[in-house]
């Protein structure tokens, strides 16, 4: 016995059904395109999906209610043999392009449509549209009586291919239009992929591959990857490869019989298009003459790499479709349009080598030295391969021919190979563990990208940075000796290694730029004053990796002397505080480099000293473990004074309040790190409660 509450009158029982989902396609309809297109989602995926599952299960349960416009038809039907063929009764058309890269281009479109309008120089400006040019394919959408019915590729304008199951999958375009729309409405766009979806899609590819997957490939530009989806015959491959689409025109439009809308210009009826839910580029804009166009082609260029899509350039359009008509086509193109490119940002080139630079603080970077090519408008020869991951994942090798891009101010980079093209023996490339400037020892450390040179106080690659650093005020301090000086010294090659500091003399030092005598007197004497420092200030000062101003004095606490420290075993680097396996390790490469040590030995021969002490493992501190930040003025302690003694009581220092601060040490005119720590619930102290912290340590 059936328990259905409509059991009596099954017809009245399936009006119900089919009043219920459509009420749910109308309403999915509407949150997809807010979420899709506009961007701005009313309700929560969740909900979305509960009210996708309730659709899909009354159509599954009554086929009968099926329907091509049902949201549920975006996942993708059954695999096809071969496309059928679409027949474009208003024919899709191609644009004249202006390659060059000047105004011109713009000049030149404006200046034939006013001959051919008859237009004097005394008439007005014409009124034009200026629109991205997409990178993508062109695709015309067939709706009729509102529905999605048909979707085709361009082809050869007058035929292309019946794409319209993978169509289907891309929710930016609706599959029924609002009531008012027209009985028959072709409208014409690009299908492109956004760079984010690109990226997301090719890590999925390479995981895919990386698994062993078979058949399985990344895609070259995000215009391939969506032309390669667009031909999927299995619709359901499409449906994972997310596409969007823009609309910029029309192809066969048949009025209703009670008229419908009627369009005067281009603009009106871009915007009746976004009305309909198509998603139309925000950057559609209304230019009056060749000034406008022009500015509108420099503004889309400066921000070209920050769009979130790929264009290629800018199309100008006659805006009054009365004018397009006067104006007409010469053979396929309009008279009306034209399309002003950008330099492309991707070119083939070969590689002539693979070499590897050492950047200012010792990072290895593989770089592709390329046959000459022009790209994103200058000729490119280098183009970075980034880091031994990269250079394995794309696998450059010497011969290759190589997609290089260079987008905006940013490096040139290899983007892949062609491997169709590999030369036969071409060798594999591989990171050297030899700095290519110094020969010291390249490492890479654990959950690092980068290899680095180990040699950062010999290594000519990062002279400036390591005299910088070993100058700093926390470290041995050379008062004086700043950013602009050190390049000139380096540059200048009056300085090759740090000892060659102490052995400046007033007349080389005199013989630099703008270097008053004064002021080389007074370098002289900074750098006389900063060979009495402290071993932490040494150790500090060498610049090794991992190895902070706290732990260079927890070194320095520990051992007493230096040759202490070279010497120790990573074990025995282990015992200090603050000191675990990475910088043990790091500290042990450090002086295991044979230049690394003769520069120490340098300097203590240039008479650089410190008070040695006895080692004093391990002190007995209170405030271990605890992170202070120190802010506005105390009344007694300097600002560094007050960090000394909290380290040297075990404590640590930061520079801004997180929920890992401990205690705030605030002052006269503590500002927002006060307020900060209020908000936190931080315990905030005075300077005289601190110096309670501290004598309690001493207890
Ligand atoms: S209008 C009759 N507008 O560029 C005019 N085309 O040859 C038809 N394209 O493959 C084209 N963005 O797919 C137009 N905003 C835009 C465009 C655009 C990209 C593509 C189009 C075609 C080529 C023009």
């Amino acid at each position: 016995m059936h328990t259905d509450l409509f059991d009596d009158n099954p017809a009245d029982a399936l009006e119900h059904v089919a009043r219920r989902a459509l009420d749910l396609r109308t309403r999915l309809h509407a949150h997809a395109h807010r979420y899709y297109v506009l961007d701005d989602p009313q309700i929560p995926d969740a909900e979305y999906d509960r009210l996708f599952n309730e659709l899909q299960a009354l159509e599954l349960a009554h086929p009968v209610l099926q329907s091509p416009d049902s949201p549920t038809q975006r996942v993708g039907g059954k695999p096809l043999a071969q496309f059928a063929s679409v027949h474009h009764t208003v024919p899709m058309l191609s644009i004249r392009t202006e390659t060059d890269t000047e105004a011109t281009g713009a000049q030149n479109f404006d200046t034939r449509v006013r001959k051919e309008l008859g237009l004097t120089e005394s008439d007005p400006a014409v009124e034009y549209v200026a629109e991205l040019k997409f990178d993508g394919l062109a695709m015309s959408l067939r709706y009729e009586a509102g529905v999605l019915v048909q979707a085709g590729t361009r082809g050869d304008g007058q035929t292309g291919e019946d794409v319209t199951q993978n169509i289907r999958t891309i929710h930016q375009i609706p599959l029924r239009l609002p009531v008012a729309a027209p009985a028959v409405l072709e409208v014409r766009g690009e299908v492109y992929m956004r760079r984010a979806d690109f990226e997301a899609l090719n890590a999925r590819q390479r995981a895919k591959i990386a698994q062993g997957i078979k058949g399985e490939k990344t895609f070259v530009n995000p215009r391939n990857a969506a032309a390669g989806a667009v031909r999927q015959l299995d619709p359901s491959i499409a449906a994972q490869r997310p596409l969007s689409f823009f609309a910029y025109g029309l192809g066969e439009v048949t009025a209703q019989e009670n008229g419908g809308p009627e369009f005067t210009t281009h603009f009106a009826m871009l915007q009746t298009l976004a009305l309909w839910g198509f998603p139309v580029a925000g950057q559609v804009e209304r230019a009056h003459g060749a000034i406008e166009l022009i500015a509108y082609h420099r503004r889309m260029g400066a921000s070209r790499d920050r769009l979130p899509f790929d264009i290629d350039g800018v199309v100008y359009k006659v805006n009054a479709l009365s004018l397009q008509r006067q104006l007409g086509f010469v053979t396929r193109e309009p008279r009306w349009a034209v399309a002003h490119k950008y330099p492309a940002q991707e070119q083939l080139t070969t590689v002539l080598s693979i070499d590897v630079q050492v950047g200012r603080t010792g990072k290895l970077t593989p770089v592709a030295k390329l046959a000459p090519v022009f790209v994103g408008g200058v000729t490119v020869t280098n183009a970075t391969l980034h880091n031994e991951d990269e250079a394995r994942r794309k696998d450059v090798r010497v011969g290759d021919t190589v997609v290089v891009r260079r987008a905006g101010d940013v490096i040139p980079e290899v983007v892949s190979v062609l491997l169709e093209k590999r030369i036969e023996d071409a060798r594999q490339f591989t990171m050297p563990h030899q700095c290519p400037v110094c020969g010291s020892l390249a490492v890479r450390e654990e959950g690092e990208a980068d290899y680095r040179c180990t040699g950062g106080l010999f290594c000519g690659a990062q002279r400036r940075e390591a005299i910088l650093h070993f100058a700093h005020r926390r470290a041995v301090e050379v008062d004086g000796l700043g950013d602009k000086l050190v390049e000139q010294l380096v540059d200048s090659n009056i300085i090759r290694t740090l000892p060659d500091l102490y052995k400046l003399g007033l007349v080389a030092l005199s013989s630099l730029d703008r270097m008053a005598d004064k002021s080389a007197a007074n370098l002289l004497e900074a750098l006389e004053k900063s060979k009495q420092t402290t071993l932490a200030r040494f150790v500090f000062g060498l610049g090794i990796r991992h190895v902070g101003e706290a732990t260079a004095k927890e070194l320095a606490r520990h051992f007493g002397k230096l040759d202490a420290i070279m010497d120790a075993t990573e074990d025995a680097l282990l015992q200090v505080n603050d000191v675990g396996p990475i910088v043990a390790s790091s500290l042990r490469t450090f002086f295991d480099q044979p230049h690394n040590r003769e520069v120490v030995e340098q300097l203590r021969a240039c008479g650089v000293t410190w008070q040695e002490g006895e080692p004093a493992p391990r002190a007995f501190m209170p405030l271990a473990g605890k992170t202070f930040v120190i802010t506005g003025i105390l009344p007694n302690l300097s600002r560094d004074s007050a960090k000394d003694q909290v380290e040297a009581a075990g404590g640590k220092v930061a520079g801004s309040v997180s929920k890992k601060t401990d205690y705030v040490v605030a002052g006269a005119d503590a500002g927002s790190k006060l307020l900060k720590a209020q908000a936190l619930g931080i315990t905030v102290i005075d300077e005289s409660a601190l110096l309670v912290l501290l004598t309690a340590s001493m207890d």
